[in-house]
């Protein structure tokens, strides 16, 4: 990792830790990375701003007004500079001013700014770390796409005993160095993901759908916008909540979804299929409600809908990947293997649904990732780490 010319912003919240953060913009400095530090004023009550101001050899920012003459947009300057924007150590204040979008100082503005990955290293007391509200505000981030690092647990400055230690300032800069390594490595890819699942109408207030939550597709749309890649998002309905800096494209049913592939397909890069679509839809719309008839049984004739990775599958041109999902609950390896070749998919990501902790509506997968040449069996991971193996090894098959 070459880490010359590199732009770490390193915002410093008020706690014991901060002492901890010089020692991070002296590694950072010895690895050769340019580094500017904002300090809020509490901060600077933990430390001198001079300490900071000769491990980075560049002045110090502690508030909105004093900024350097050389800063172009006073208040965005250090946005737009980053590379990495991290805050060692962050506070439960500035994680809640993050969740909320407040900029009342000039790390919460600077921090708002910032199109760079963001990573924050925790501490605080555990009564904190673990209260209600930081729990929300800590969710809210991961999903905006903010990285944490930490905290570790042990003996707290307060005496108490939990978690709240911030990580080490050598753990630190071993994250901020993974998220510069990996972070672009799908730059200048376009990305087109499928997600949720498929509403195929009876009349104006019913429709036919599954289970789906969205939150597979949504957490490869995230993880492939925060490597870098310019992302589609192609939704069905979902009740997860939807990524943000991502474009959308909302469809409704099977045909929807098939009339937007068709027009979105061509210009992608990869091609990740993770909706659940029905297979059937009812073969006639009434416009009208449909009336209850007392005592009659309804019959609801069903006809089948297009098979849209099928149909895409036969467009494919060169330079094209395209990975497909199969949610099974029998002979899982072997459905699996007879979509990949009749969708004429590059990958299929297998999982067995009965499985405690795979399918449907759960945060975590247990997931086979299958190739013509390959089968590699993954561990029970987070739907997002899931998501990440799954680009690794698309990436893989693009070499
Ligand atoms: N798929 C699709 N169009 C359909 C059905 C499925 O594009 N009409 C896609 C899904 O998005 C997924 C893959 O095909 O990537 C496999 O979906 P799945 O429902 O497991 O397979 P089916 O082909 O529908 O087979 P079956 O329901 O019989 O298991």
């Amino acid at each position: 990792m070459n880490w010359t010319g590199k732009n770490i912003v390193l915002g410093v919240t008020g706690g014991i830790a901060a002492y901890k953060s010089a020692e991070v913009v002296s590694r950072l400095r010895h690895l050769g990375a340019c580094v500017h530090v904002i300090m809020t004023k509490n901060a600077t009550e933990f430390v001198a701003p001079l300490t900071f101001q000769t491990l980075s050899a560049n002045a110090v920012v502690t508030d909105t007004f004093s900024a350097p003459e050389y800063w172009n947009v006073e208040h965005v300057a250090l946005a737009k500079v980053a590379d990495v924007f991290v805050i060692a150590p962050a506070t439960a204040n500035i994680l809640a001013k993050m969740a909320c979008g407040i900029a009342d100082d000039m790390l919460s503005t600077t921090v708002l700014a910032t199109k760079a990955p963001v990573l924050v290293a925790p501490a605080m007391n555990t009564g904190m770390w673990t209260a209600e509200a930081t729990r929300q505000n800590v969710e809210t981030l991961r999903k905006r796409g903010v990285r944490f690092v930490g905290p570790g647990t042990g003996i707290l400055a307060c005496g108490d005993e939990g978690a709240g230690r911030m990580s080490e300032p050598a753990e630190i800069v071993e994250k901020i160095g993974e998220i510069l390594a990996g972070e672009n490595d799908l730059a200048g890819l376009k990305v087109l993901v499928t997600a949720g699942a498929t509403r195929e109408r009876l009349d104006p207030v019913r429709f036919l759908t599954n289970d789906s939550s969205g939150k597979m597709g949504f957490a490869l749309a995230e993880a492939a916008r925060d490597r870098g890649a310019e992302v589609t998002l192609v939704k069905g309905s979902t009740t997860a909540p939807v990524p943000e800096n991502v474009r959308i494209v909302a469809i409704e049913s099977a045909a929807d979804l098939l009339a937007a592939m068709k027009k979105e397909t061509p210009k992608q890069d990869i091609v990740i299929q993770a909706a659940a679509v029905a297979d059937y839809r009812p073969a006639a719309a009434s416009k009208t409600k449909i009336k209850k008839k007392a005592g009659e049984p309804l019959t609801i004739v069903l006809e089948e809908n297009p098979d849209i990775a099928k149909t895409i599958g036969k467009t494919k041109k060169q330079g094209q990947t395209f990975v497909g999902f199969a949610a099974e609950t029998d002979h899982v390896i072997r459905h699996a293997e007879e979509k990949l070749a009749a969708k004429n998919l590059d990958m299929i990501v297998a999982n067995d649904v009965t499985k405690p902790g795979a399918g449907f509506n759960t945060d975590t997968n247990i997931a086979t990732l299958i190739t013509k040449e390959a089968k590699k069996e993954l561990p029970i991971m987070s739907k997002r780490q899931l998501a990440d193996v799954i680009l690794d090894e698309v990436l893989g098959l693009r070499i």
